[in-house]
């Protein structure tokens, strides 16, 4: 490995901002996003602050999860562009000098993928073992009782071979079978080819779901499933996700990864901290950033949320790197689950906390959840269950450029409506205005980049009770920070003595707070947080 200048590597120093590209900039007409529109965008990226791109799948795909079910690992869907429109989006990222990762789907891929094709054709097929399938039960019914995420059973006959394949997502995504090693190094080979072309690393698409049981032993009933949860919950996945086999496969790739300098692996883990942290694996040899999701999971309450910073913080293991998620294009956005006034205090949160920060498109300019009626819902999960308001369409709705057509998004029919506010709310106007979501952020992001406190420094915990959690970051030889939030909406009180902190609000939520000096106690109206520059 060469070695580094610096201390910290990129994605540790850095901010990922993840772009949906059905959802950011049409350039031709038809509705869609794609990747000219998000090279006509990268400056507005730059701007903002970030160093990192997560791109969503760009690659061939029938679309049926919207490119999470992928039918060619080595090319890009010509509704996005082409190989060569890739080829220059790279090259103005790093030109700007920020890094490119993309998103690596390895758990399954599309049922018209040329390789399912093969497999489903005959039970003696070369490749009939790249999938699970499995003979029926006696009675006919399905090998076990594992279940789809996007509602039913895991299993789908297919009445040619006469067997059942598991799909652990829609029963167009089979499952591939990672115990076969000519899976893996297929898989391997996809993986090479962008990295030969110059990608900076990988956000692993449901990597701890990779392989499974191989006795297939059924899952076990779930004691706290209620009726509003998605079908999926009735049983706890123990069997079909989370196998320690996983682990060998991670560290595969990890080499592989660690053959080419300086390149990041993020994998998607939904699981409990504990078992989170093993996917740092032994010494750091698996991925660099297992996701961390509890600002998003977690309900937005003070107490809650600071104990699981503390648990997190003494879980990580020697070495690992932290990191935070604010939203993704799987859950609700931040300012519709906790208020626009809120989400202020949300974005103060994450940009304050120790670990690479990862943001959402349209996050920056508080981009609410929009109602899609449900003649227009597109996403399957929401199809799938209709009765249990589970969509992701909210929440992936075209970004909002301007006041103009469309928001600026496209001169044709978005795939998906826009906003009714977007006259209001989109980047022209809060670009101009000094007390705007974006300007905020923008702020915000920049103080972090540039103190060593904020950016790598240490988390204290100083306080935490039913409204607020305050902490300093700190930095060997750095100033350091105060951050105090309230995370309810009423008022909240913070006394300060007998600690001798003193130091002047640099930046917050509310601009009439900035400049003030703090010394004994500090009275925070609701939804406000405040970033206080410490003298003593
Ligand atoms: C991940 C993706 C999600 C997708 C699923 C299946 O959770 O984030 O959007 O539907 O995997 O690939």
């Amino acid at each position: 490995m060469t070695e580094l200048n610096h201390k910290y590597r990129w994605w540790q120093e850095g901010i990922i901002y993840q772009i949906y590209p059905r959802s950011f900039q049409d350039t031709n007409g038809d509705g869609i996003g794609d990747i000219p529109g998000i090279i006509i965008r990268l400056d507005y990226v730059q701007s903002l602050g970030v160093t990192a791109i997560w791109l969503s799948p760009i690659f061939p795909s029938p679309m049926a999860d919207f490119g999470y079910d992928m039918s060619d690992y080595q090319d890009i869907d010509p509704l996005f562009g082409s190989l060569a429109d890739f080829d220059v989006l790279l090259t103005e990222v790093h030109n700007r000098g920020m890094k490119l990762i993309l998103d690596l789907v390895p758990n399954h891929t599309s049922s018209q993928h040329p390789w399912f094709l093969e497999s489903r054709s005959s039970l003696d097929n070369p490749k009939r073992d790249w999938y699970m399938w499995h003979d029926a039960r006696p009675d006919g019914s399905p090998p076990n009782n594992w279940l789809s995420v996007f509602g039913g059973s895991g299993w789908e006959w297919d009445e040619l071979t006469q067997q059942y394949y598991y799909h652990g997502f829609l029963k167009e995504q089979p499952d591939l079978n990672w115990r076969n090693p000519a899976v893996q190094d297929a898989m391997f080979t996809a993986m090479r080819f962008w990295l030969d072309k110059g990608v900076d690393g990988f956000r692993v698409d449901v990597i701890w779901h990779l392989i499974k049981d191989k006795q297939l032993r059924d899952n076990p009933v779930n004691p706290d499933y209620k009726p509003h949860m998605a079908t999926y919950d009735q049983l706890l996945p123990v069997y079909s996700t989370d196998q320690p086999e996983v682990h060998d496969l991670i560290r595969q790739m990890r080499q592989l990864v660690d053959l080419y300098e300086d390149r990041l692996i993020i994998g998607e883990i939904y699981l409990p901290v504990h078992q989170l942290m093993a996917y740092y694996g032994v010494d750091g040899n698996e991925v660099h950033l297992p996701f961390n999701f509890q600002l998003l999971l977690l309900p937005w309450e003070a107490l809650q949320i600071a104990t699981a910073i503390n648990e997190y913080e003494q879980a990580l293991p020697v070495n690992g790197w932290p990191n935070w998620v604010l939203g993704n294009h799987d859950r609700p956005r931040i300012a519709s689950r906790v208020g626009t006034e809120q989400a202020r205090v949300a974005a103060l949160f994450l940009l304050t906390l120790r670990g690479t920060p990862t943001l959402y498109y349209g996050d920056e300019i508080g981009m609410r959840d929009v109602a899609i009626p449900f003649e227009e819902v597109q996403d399957p999960q929401g199809l799938n269950m209709p009765e249990k308001n589970l969509s992701r369409d909210p929440e992936r709705t075209p970004m909002q450029w301007n006041s103009q057509l469309n928001a600026g998004f496209t001169e044709g029919k978005p795939w998906l409506r826009l906003a009714r506010d977007f006259v209001r709310q989109n980047v022209d106007q809060q670009q101009a205005d000094p007390h705007s979501m974006f300007t905020f952020y923008k702020r915000m992001i920049n103080l972090r980049q540039r103190e060593p406190s904020l950016n790598v420094g240490d988390y204290r915990p100083i306080h935490s009770d039913a409204q607020l959690i305050a902490y300093i970051r700190h930095a060997e030889n750095a100033p350091r920070f105060l951050i105090v939030l309230n995370l309810s909406h009423s008022p909240g009180y913070l006394t300060l003595s007998g600690r001798s902190l003193t130091g002047v609000v640099e930046i917050a939520t509310l601009p009439e707070w900035e400049g003030f000096s703090i010394s004994e106690s500090i009275s925070l109206g609701g939804d406000e947080g405040i970033l206080v520059r410490l003298t003593t």
